[in-house]
């Protein structure tokens, strides 16, 4: 089998140097890449770099090695344009179908999906004429994924950051996977909550649990490879934010719940996938609790916790919001699972099966997806992603037809 072709467009940024690290990643993986890089881009990561880590010839001009390489060609066979880092430029240039170099002929004669991961100083992510490019280019199809949050070139931090090449990778990944060029969760914005809640005791103990968050952050990978605005709601997992994902971290299930309705109201899907601790230690003590000799231990008096995926699907912050709980059940599976969606008053319920081994921090997961209008949709044994992507198919299908 071929290879799959990947198109890296680089655009001149100091972020140009992170893109060598999503090169490799992807030629590793087993990916034809062909990197284009714009003639600003050498002046901060140079021809050779890009072409021994790639394998194959550069070039930033459509004269050069014009008859090995028409400029048509290389975006015409692509199966995947991804532009990292994507500056104000570039992005300007491909909303208003521009085609001075090679990189941005690549970018209109391509038919494939075309993805930009953005990076430049707030100020100029933030200008409306950025704005509106971006919006353009989301409407026809490309994926633009959301800058992180941190420090930019010299001593300013704030949105323009390239996403870890880690985590656009992972997008790559997903977006090849699916090789469909329309992005169904365009426009949409999804909260996903992921993880456990930690209930502390005292400064040092909590109650907690054992998600590793893979399940949510999966979601949150894939609804943004889709094309959706995501809000990851994060409790102790301890993984690096997700490319293009809003990452809000919490600790405790009171945490969760206000910001999980903090987002609500602005979401078309709201996704709970975090283990979310059923009740909390009803007292705090602020001093670390200490044995004493010869005496036995306080007992630990626990309250209840707010259910949170009851609240907001009861109470729905928006008409046609589409709102997914998730259940652990150890017996008794489905009918469990269907009276919990009943209680609950979700629209789906993805239910899995727990033990021992099953689920938690497994890279696997095995499930059936309940839906309040009755249909079961099984997921076989298979990777969290898959799992998360027919959990955004139901997702997307209910969507459509509230619209
Ligand atoms: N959940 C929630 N708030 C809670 C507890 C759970 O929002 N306080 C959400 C979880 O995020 C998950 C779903 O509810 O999406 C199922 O949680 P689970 O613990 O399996 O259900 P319970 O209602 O706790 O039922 P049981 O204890 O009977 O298993």
């Amino acid at each position: 089998m071929d290879k799959p072709k990947v198109v890296l467009g680089v655009s001149g940024g100091i972020a140009a140097y992170k893109a060598c690290e999503l090169l490799r990643r992807l030629s590793e993986s087993g990916h034809d890449v062909r990197v284009v890089p714009t003639a600003s881009a050498l002046h901060f990561v140079g021809a050779a770099t890009w072409s021994a880590l790639s394998g194959n010839p550069v070039s930033t001009e459509v004269w050069d090695d014009v008859h090995e390489v028409p400029h048509v060609r290389i975006g015409q066979h692509a199966d995947l344009v991804v532009v990292a880092p994507a500056t104000a430029d570039i992005l300007a240039k491909a909303a208003h179908g521009l085609a001075d170099d090679l990189l941005t002929n690549t970018l209109l004669t391509a038919r494939c999906p075309v993805l930009f991961a953005p990076a430049m100083h707030t100020e100029m992510w933030e200008h409306p004429a950025t704005q509106e490019n971006v919006a353009t280019l989301r409407r026809r199809g490309a994926i633009v994924i959301e800058p992180a949050v941190g420090r930019l070139t010299g001593v300013d931090t704030g949105k323009g950051r390239l996403p870890d090449p880690a985590e656009i990778f992972e997008v790559c990944r997903r977006v090849l996977a699916r090789g469909v060029t329309e992005p169904d969760l365009e426009g949409r914005h999804v909260v996903v909550s992921a993880g456990g809640t930690r209930e502390p005791l005292d400064p040092v103990r909590f109650l907690g649990n054992r998600s590793s968050g893979k399940q949510g952050y999966a979601l949150a990978r894939t609804a943004a490879a889709r094309g959706a605005r995501v809000t990851l709601i994060a409790a102790n997992t301890g993984m690096p934010d997700p490319a293009g994902v809003d990452v809000v971290q919490v600790g405790t299930a009171v945490q969760l719940r206000e910001a999980v309705l903090k987002a609500a109201p602005d979401a078309d899907a709201v996704v709970m996938a975090a283990a979310v601790a059923d009740f909390r230690p009803a007292t705090y003590a602020a001093g670390k609790i200490k044995k004493r000799d010869g005496q036995e231990p306080e007992p630990i008096v626990l309250v209840r916790n707010p259910d949170i995926l009851a609240e907001i699907s009861t109470d729905r912050a928006r008409p046609g919001q589409v709102v997914v709980g998730f259940a652990a059940e150890t017996d008794d599976v489905l009918a469990n699972g269907r009276k919990k969606l009943e209680r609950k008053g979700c629209d789906l319920l993805v239910v899995n099966e727990v033990g021992e081994r099953k689920t938690f921090g497994s890279e696997e997961n095995e499930a059936v997806v309940l839906g309040a209008d009755g249909t079961e949709t099984p997921v076989p044994y298979g990777p969290k992603e898959a799992l998360a992507e027919t959990v955004w198919d139901l997702v997307a299908r209910r969507l459509g037809s509230n619209v």
